[in-house]
């Protein structure tokens, strides 16, 4: 199954989630290939690697050069294995845009290593461009990270266009998974009233609250998963990858 994480929002924590459901499967057995389509390369760097210092990346995935798609492929850990940015990401979108067959280059480029891995999860960067349409295009299902807060929760609309064209006019089997309500502030009153509007419109997946131990364990390469295994963040993402593999993603968020 391929999955993207989009919200043309940043700091909605994509990457955050991107990286703890994937190493929560992977923990799980299951064979797990993440895609960082950020020229940001948050995800990259999350993960301990120097994105400078990895020889092939997802640009040359998506430039016009032919690679081999699986000299692109590095592993990080047992079952997971990542596909790389850098910044230089950013100047590829021009000659993207340019192509005929733009909105499905990840798409095509991927399809020779598509049945090798239970799951891809490929980590959208903060706008709704060709990167992101690339993402929605090859996908199964879209899970969309969003803060508890108003203009957060507004933006999703937006999102949603998007994912209805890309089903409508490019990828028919694409599915909403739902959304993860993220940086959650139990104790401020704004918080609760949009997760309860947004467990009302949409299908919570899980909560994950804001906590300090969100971060301390990036320095080392090391998700919240790994690094404080039992912390409120990882069993909400544990549960998650639960939800994915059993196929029930019908929130039990109430
Ligand atoms: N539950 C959380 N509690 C506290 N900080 C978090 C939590 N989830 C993510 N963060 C932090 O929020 C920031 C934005 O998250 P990130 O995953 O990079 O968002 P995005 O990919 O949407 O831009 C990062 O510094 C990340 O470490
Ligand atoms: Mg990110």
């Amino acid at each position: 199954m391929i999955i993207a994480f989009a919200n043309q929002k940043g700091g909605v924590a994509k990457t955050t989630s991107t990286h703890n459901i994937g190493v929560a499967l992977a923990q799980k057995g299951k064979k797990v290939l993440l895609i960082d389509l950020d020229s940001q390369a948050s995800l990259t760097i999350s993960l301990g690697i120097e994105p400078l210092e990895v020889e092939n990346n997802i640009i040359d995935i998506l430039d016009k050069k032919k690679s081999d798609v699986r000299k692109c492929i590095l592993n990080v850990k047992e079952n997971l294995d990542v596909i790389t940015s850098t910044i230089d990401l950013a100047s590829i979108e021009m000659e993207m845009l340019s192509r005929a067959s733009r909105e499905k280059i990840l798409d095509r480029e991927l399809e020779p290593i598509k049945e090798e891995y239970d799951y891809i999860l490929i980590d959208c960067p903060p706008q709704l461009s060709i990167l992101t349409v690339n993402a929605l295009s090859c996908a199964d299902g879209v899970i969309i990270p969003t803060k508890t807060d108003y203009l957060s929760y507004r933006g999703i609309e937006l999102l949603m266009d998007t994912i209805t064209e890309v089903k409508e006019l490019i990828n028919p089997k694409l599915e909403i998974v739902g959304t993860i309500a993220t940086l959650y502030n139990m104790r401020s009153k704004d918080d609760n009233d949009i997760l309860d509007g947004m467990k009302s419109v949409y299908n919570v997946l899980g909560v994950t609250k804001m906590l300090v131990g969100a971060k301390k364990g990036i320095y080392d390469g090391l998700s919240v998963v790994e690094n404080e295994p039992n912390n409120e963040i990882s069993i909400a993402y544990k549960n998650i990858a639960d939800m994915l593999i059993s196929g029930k993603y019908e929130s039990e968020v109430k």
